[in-house]
Parts: C-alpha cells; sequence; structure tokens
C-alpha cells in the first residue's frame, strides 16, 4: 500500500457495515491499515462480519439500531468507552421505501428520511467530541456520508422518500463542512449509482430488470467492490485531507 493511501494506525466506524456497499468499505479500510468498528441491528450479522473480516485486520461489531435518537447515543456512548479518538466515520446505514404514488404511507416516508437523513445527523451530532479528538490541520477526521445519484438525478420509480431523502443528506453535509472545517472534520459524500447489495437484488436477480437498468447507465454495468473500496480509501487518505464538501457520483456516468 502506497504511504499516500495508508490508513495504518487510523479507527474507523462504518454504519450498515455488515453487507453489501458498507461491507465493501469496512474491508476496504481494514486491508489499509485502520482498525474498522462495523454496526447494524443484527448483532450476529455484526459479530459474523467482524470474525470474517478480521482476517483483513482488527474488526470490531456492534450492535446499534439507528433508527432512533436513542439508539444512536447508546451506540457513540458504546464507542467513547472502547476508544479515545475516532478518526473516520462512514454514515452508510440507509434504507428505501418503493409503493405506487397513490397508496405511499406516511410511514415509509418517515422511516426512509429518518435512517437516511436525521440518523446521520445525530450519529454525527454525538460522535462529535470523539472525531474532534482525532482531526488536526495536517490530518483532519474524516465524515464520509453515503448519498445516492437518486438525490441529483430525477429518476426515481416508486421510491418517492429516497431521492429527496438523499437530496437533504447532501445538502446537510455540505452545511456540516463549512460549519466543521475549523475544527478539522471534514465531511464528503459518496453518491453511489449501482452497486451489488441486499437493496439492489431484486433487480439483479432478475435479468430482463437488469438488462433494462443496465441500458440506463453509460458505461451499461453495475459498480465493482474494488471500485467503491478505492474511493472510500482516497477520502480518509492523503487525498481527501483537502477535500470536504464534496459530492461524488460513482455511477459509471449516470448522473449525466
Ligand atoms: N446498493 C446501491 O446500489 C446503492 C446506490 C446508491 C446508494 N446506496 C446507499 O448505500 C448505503 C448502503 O446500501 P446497501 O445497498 O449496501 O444496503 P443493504 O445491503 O440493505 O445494507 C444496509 C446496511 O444498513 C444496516 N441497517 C439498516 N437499517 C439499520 C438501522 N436502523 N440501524 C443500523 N443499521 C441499519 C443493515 O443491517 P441490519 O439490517 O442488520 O440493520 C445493513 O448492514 C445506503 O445508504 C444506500 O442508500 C446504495
Amino acid at each position: 500500500m502506497h504511504p499516500y493511501f495508508s490508513l495504518q494506525g487510523r479507527t474507523a466506524l462504518v454504519t450498515g457495515g455488515t453487507r453489501g456497499i458498507g461491507k465493501m468499505i469496512a474491508k476496504a479500510f481494514l486491508e489499509a491499515g485502520a482498525t474498522v468498528y462495523v454496526c447494524a441491528r443484527d448483532g450476529e450479522a455484526c459479530a459474523q462480519t467482524a470474525a470474517e473480516l478480521s482476517a483483513f485486520g482488527t474488526c470490531h461489531g456492534m450492535a446499534a439500531n439507528l433508527a432512533s435518537e436513542e439508539g444512536v447515543q447508546t451506540l457513540a456512548a458504546q464507542l467513547a468507552e472502547k476508544i479515545d479518538c475516532l478518526d473516520i466515520l462512514v454514515n452508510n446505514a440507509g434504507t428505501t421505501w418503493g409503493a405506487p404514488l397513490e397508496s405511499y404511507p406516511a410511514k415509509g416516508w418517515e422511516k426512509v428520511m429518518q435512517l437516511n437523513v436525521t440518523s446521520v445527523f445525530t450519529c454525527i451530532q454525538q460522535l462529535l467530541p470523539l472525531l474532534r479528538k482525532a482531526g488536526n490541520a495536517a490530518s483532519p477526521a474524516r465524515v464520509i456520508n453515503i448519498g445516492s445519484v437518486a438525490g441529483i438525478t430525477s429518476h426515481g420509480e416508486d421510491a418517492y422518500a429516497y431521492g429527496p431523502s438523499k437530496a437533504a443528506l447532501h445538502q446537510l453535509s455540505r452545511m456540516l463542512a463549512r460549519e466543521l472545517v475549523g475544527q478539522h472534520i471534514n465531511v464528503n459524500v459518496i453518491a453511489p449509482g449501482r452497486f451489488p447489495s441486499k437493496m439492489t437484488q431484486f433487480i439483479a436477480q432478475d435479468e430482463a430488470a437488469m438488462a433494462e437498468d443496465c441500458a440506463l447507465i453509460p458505461m451499461q454495468r453495475w459498480g465493482r467492490e474494488d471500485e467503491m473500496a478505492a474511493l472510500a480509501i482516497s477520502l480518509a487518505s492523503t487525498a481527501g485531507a483537502f477535500m470536504t464538501g464534496t459530492i461524488i457520483p460513482i455511477d459509471g456516468g449516470f448522473h449525466l
């Protein structure tokens, strides 16, 4: 690993790190030398993921439900008992809800907004003391929020709350980037297009749906794990030290 991209000695938390994009990023950080905490609601999945990823470095699993302020507060308190500072926070846990326009339920809207926007705000708020201790002028602490091209383009299928939630997350990230830059905390957004995960498996498992989906993407394919890994490492390492408030699509050109 070139020193530009080394995360040796850094500590990271990846929310929703037990599968999909979160797991890709957790593994990448471990390979780059960081100690990584992953959290999700399913405690067994946290333990299994930590055991599996321990092949690449020091990985810990923590069960946490980020769907409430109390859940986030508990996670932050538990983390503060284990570590003195947090170099990298990846707010990746997210959800979606699809339904026809006429019957789209308010509870679906609220669930998506709560996890994709409110819980990210609370995570940053509750983990600020640990982030502040990690950052300095030469190497700021990093907050990496996982947004989506759905928050940039007008394609939304029937997931009415999802795109608006990600657009809100992008804007929150820009506001916090401005506010926290003086405290040596950088805030950036990775805005993925399609990547394989549980959230997108309903398309991947349907050959016709997959072909239709790929036809909309200028590069005609979905993103790969190594591509997500490399971008996340870049933002967490030297390249990301002079970047804040950016929203980076990684989508094969879909946002165009
Ligand atoms: N895959 C894509 O193509 C794509 C594209 C654009 C953006 N994204 C974004 O990327 C992020 C990851 O998505 P993914 O596709 O990898 O999804 P995924 O496979 O469904 O993984 C979601 C992760 O979040 C955790 N999670 C869900 N609800 C939670 C809660 N209340 N508290 C704590 N953890 C929770 C899940 O574990 P538990 O169920 O055990 O809690 C899981 O680890 C999301 O923010 C998503 O919006 C994905």
